[in-house]
């Protein structure tokens, strides 16, 4: 955000509340570059921070009250305190500042005993671009500074967020989403195992490039597959006498997949393999061999498509059409699956005019266009202004 865009969130703050904000935090969204459900299985998975952001600014509330306003929604949420229960209906976003307030206690971290929130972003939501955990993330640094403590550890700050997501929200997800936003650097891939968790940062080449192509199409039961794929692993790990399945190779598990139903045996197979591959992507990276990475990529697609059954129609169509485009490594679903986006990683000379001609391609097939973004990898959660 350039000083303009600073000074125009303020005078919108000052709008809504009638008085200035303290604070403005700001987190980038992700793309999942390889590591398909690998996170909360004990895995490695690739992520690179993205320039789309959640931008939240902040100020107390002298009488105590919880106040939340997002630059999408039509009204101010007033809360004389905290409600105990979720959110329901059109207000049901604020039950991600509400469960990070509320992790700040759990986590022995100063909160404020009131806060004014003005929340703005340029991130898709569902488009598996973790629109959620940027928030979570913003508004955690925007709510410790108006406390007075400034910033927090990225570590810290990940587990946190998933800590508000896993018992507030209430899904069950792993350490990708945060810890991508909270870790993330300008020209970097931020790979995590996920066990530790361990962190560390990989330079991302600089001469290819990442592309969203983003389907519009939001699973009415995101939420409850998430879960369920959720469980399936978890189970399968328990009846393999395992902790996670990353604990096991694929050649382990060869053996042992007639113990699980056809259908775990899958999903087993796509996490063992997925975990397998993000290390042949790292070390691909490692050495500049971009057409290998590519291939680990669009693998993992068609693992998430047929193992896993994660993927939809829209977003084998883009794949496929991305996979026969000269210009580009490899493509995937990026995120949780069942709707959002796929990712393409390209070369240098791939242009809009080619992004166009892969729009129009899908388009003929699938009646909307994809919302196509080029995306430059970013730095991690911080705060960007103080009053
Ligand atoms: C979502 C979850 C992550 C991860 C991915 C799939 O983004 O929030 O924790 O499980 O799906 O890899």
């Amino acid at each position: 955000m350039n000083p303009t865009e600073t000074a125009s969130l303020i005078q919108e703050f000052k709008q809504t509340y009638g008085h200035a904000p303290v604070v403005i935090a700001r987190a980038p969204g992700r793309v999942e570059f390889i590591g398909n459900h690998t996170d909360y299985n004990g895995g490695a998975v690739l992520g690179a921070a993205i320039d789309r952001y959640v931008w939240v600014a902040a100020s107390p509330n002298p009488q105590g009250r919880l106040r939340l306003f997002s630059a999408n929604g039509p009204a101010v949420l007033e809360l004389p305190a905290d409600p105990g229960t979720k959110v329901t209906g059109s207000d049901a976003w604020a039950n991600y500042p509400l469960g990070v307030w509320r992790s700040l206690k759990d986590f022995g971290l100063p909160r404020p005993e009131g806060f004014d929130l003005f929340v703005s972003s340029n991130l898709p939501a569902g488009a598996g671009l973790s629109s959620s955990a940027a928030l979570e993330l913003a508004v955690a640094l925007a709510l410790l500074a108006v406390a007075g403590q400034d910033g927090l550890a990225p570590d810290q700050l990940a587990k946190l967020g998933r800590h508000a997501e896993n018992h507030y929200v209430g899904v069950p997800c792993g350490i990708l989403d945060q810890g991508t936003s909270a870790h993330g650097k300008l020209g970097h891939l931020v790979h995590i195992d996920c066990r530790g968790p361990v962190f560390s940062v990989v330079p991302f080449p600089s001469s290819a490039h990442l592309w969203i192509f983003n389907t519009r199409e939001k699973h009415a039961l995101i939420d409850g597959m998430y879960a369920t794929r959720n469980r399936e692993c978890l189970d399968a790990a328990k009846t393999l006498g395992v902790a996670l399945l990353a604990d096991l190779t694929p050649a382990q598990l060869a053996p042992l997949e007639s113990k699980l139903a056809p259908e775990v045996a899958q999903r087993a197979k796509h996490i063992v393999g997925e975990h397998a591959r993000v290390h042949e992507t790292a070390s691909a990276l490692e050495k500049g061999d971009l057409s290998a990475v590519g291939k680990l990529l669009t693998a993992s697609h068609r693992s998430s498509q047929h193992l896993f059954e994660n993927s939809t129609r829209a977003l084998d169509d883009l794949v496929d059409l991305l996979e026969k485009h000269p210009k580009v490594y490899g493509a995937r679903l990026t995120g949780g699956g069942f709707g959002g986006a796929v990712m393409a990683l390209t070369q240098d000379d791939f242009s809009e005019k080619d992004a166009a001609e892969i729009s129009q391609n899908y388009s003929a097939h699938h009646g909307g266009a994809p919302e196509v973004i080029h995306l430059q990898s970013a730095d991690g959660a911080q705060i960007i202004w103080r009053g």
